[in-house]
């Protein structure tokens, strides 16, 4: 199998690519993806930063399955926690994705609704789910699988956040999940999302960010490679 992995930051996907034995660098649309595999599994990964937002993360899928047909995506990360029971440092594994941000409610559309598409909750990988299950729980980690919401935004008002979880009930949100998962979507590729928590998303996260996006990044990438022996 050939799985592409996409970070949106550098720190995201360092940890991954350290281990890597990369055969292959091909760069599209600036962005450099590294074809290769870890010794812990006979399959094939792309690695590849996409760069931050949902524009930057669903163009850098549509190359990476383009390019390299890959049989699945994960997209690895940090997340600021919506869920009132998620701390920083937990993984929240994606049940399915939704982007807060898409809104024609002024046309008497839902909130978040893509409007004239079949769907604008899009599911993730059951299998692909039940591994990162797999690997957390051996980790040590509580498991939470649930919704995760994106949007250009970096969320860090009280407002912003309650109006998110009021809406959408996610357990997280982040900038580019639902975005990779729409493109999954239309590709008809299997896709999870992968949330180390960073920060609480609301005053201060900003602070918390800075201090623990780096740390969450590491246990993140470590749940990947774990997986990737499993897929
Ligand atoms: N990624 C990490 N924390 C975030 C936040 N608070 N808002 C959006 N994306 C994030």
């Amino acid at each position: 199998m050939t799985i592409g992995i996409i970070g949106a930051m550098e720190e995201e996907i360092k940890n991954i690519l350290e281990d890597m034995n990369v055969i292959k660098t091909t760069n599209a649309l600036g962005l450099d993806f590294y074809l290769g595999s870890l010794s812990n599994s006979s399959n094939s990964i792309v690695l590849v930063r996409s760069g931050i937002g949902k524009v930057n993360a669903a163009l850098c899928a549509q190359v990476l399955i383009d390019l390299f047909a890959v049989d699945a995506v994960i997209n690895v990360g940090v997340a600021g926690a919506i869920d009132k029971n998620i701390k920083i440092g937990d993984i929240v594994i994606s049940k399915d994705a939704i982007q807060h941000d898409f809104d024609t409610s002024a046309l008497g559309d839902e909130p978040g609704y893509i409007s004239r598409m079949d769907t604008s909750v899009f599911v993730a990988d059951e299998r692909l789910v039940d591994i990162a299950k797999e690997v957390v729980e051996e980790i040590g980690f509580p498991v939470y699988e649930g919704r995760i919401a994106s949007g250009d935004q970096f969320v860090s008002d009280p407002s912003v956040k309650d109006r998110i979880a009021r809406l959408f009930n996610p357990m997280c949100c982040e900038m580019e999940g639902a975005a990779i998962a729409h493109a999954c979507y239309l590709n008809k590729v299997p896709f999870v999302i992968i949330r180390a928590i960073s920060d609480n998303a609301e005053e201060g996260s900003d602070v918390n960010y800075e201090r623990f996006f780096r740390e969450s990044a590491v246990t993140a990438g470590r749940i990947i490679k774990n997986m990737i022996a499993k897929i």
